[in-house]
């Protein structure tokens, strides 16, 4: 079986990437893995002004909300008949994708365009510009059809 990491944040464009992969890929011929990264501190850029009983809380919500991301992509894909795993990891979101993608030998990476952040003027954000300069495989990042640039 050939391997697809599906990245996943929880947006409206994830959850298309996820639908358009789902449609596209061969159930007998790929296995899924779904990934939600969790940005480390340094990436918020709140180590040295937030209360570490904050800081806990925060993890601990986004922890949850990282849950339940994977699991409604992992649904769509296993209602379609796929095998599918999920995986939550911390650190850098597009090094962390990358090097999951290198540790599993995926032979493909699905993502969207944009993501929660979502800006408009962004043609690609950060993480999927990062995922595609330096990914090890084909990656596969769904635009909106409907959406005319
Ligand atoms: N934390 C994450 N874990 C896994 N996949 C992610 C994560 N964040 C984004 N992605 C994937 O990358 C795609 C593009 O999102 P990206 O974060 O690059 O755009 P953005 O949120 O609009 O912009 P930015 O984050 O640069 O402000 C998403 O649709 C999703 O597939
Ligand atoms: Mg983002």
């Amino acid at each position: 079986m050939k391997k697809a990491l599906v990245a996943v944040d929880g947006s409206e464009y994830s959850k298309y990437a996820v639908e358009y992969t789902s449609d596209l890929l061969d159930k007998e011929k790929w296995e899924v893995i779904i990934i939600h990264v969790i940005p480390t501190l340094e990436e918020f850029g709140i180590e040295s002004v937030a209360p570490p009983s904050l800081v806990e809380q925060l993890f601990n919500e986004l922890r949850e909300n990282a849950k339940r991301i994977v699991e409604e992509a992992a649904k769509v894909f296993r209602e379609k008949g796929f095998k599918v795993e999920t995986l939550i990891k911390e650190g850098h979101v597009g090094k962390t994708i990358v090097e999951t993608a290198e540790e599993i030998d995926a032979d493909l990476i699905a993502m969207g365009t944009r993501g929660l952040s979502g800006i408009k003027a962004l043609i690609l954000g950060s993480v999927a510009r990062y995922v595609t300069n330096h990914a090890h495989c084909p990656v596969l990042v769904v635009r909106k059809k409907e959406v005319k640039r």
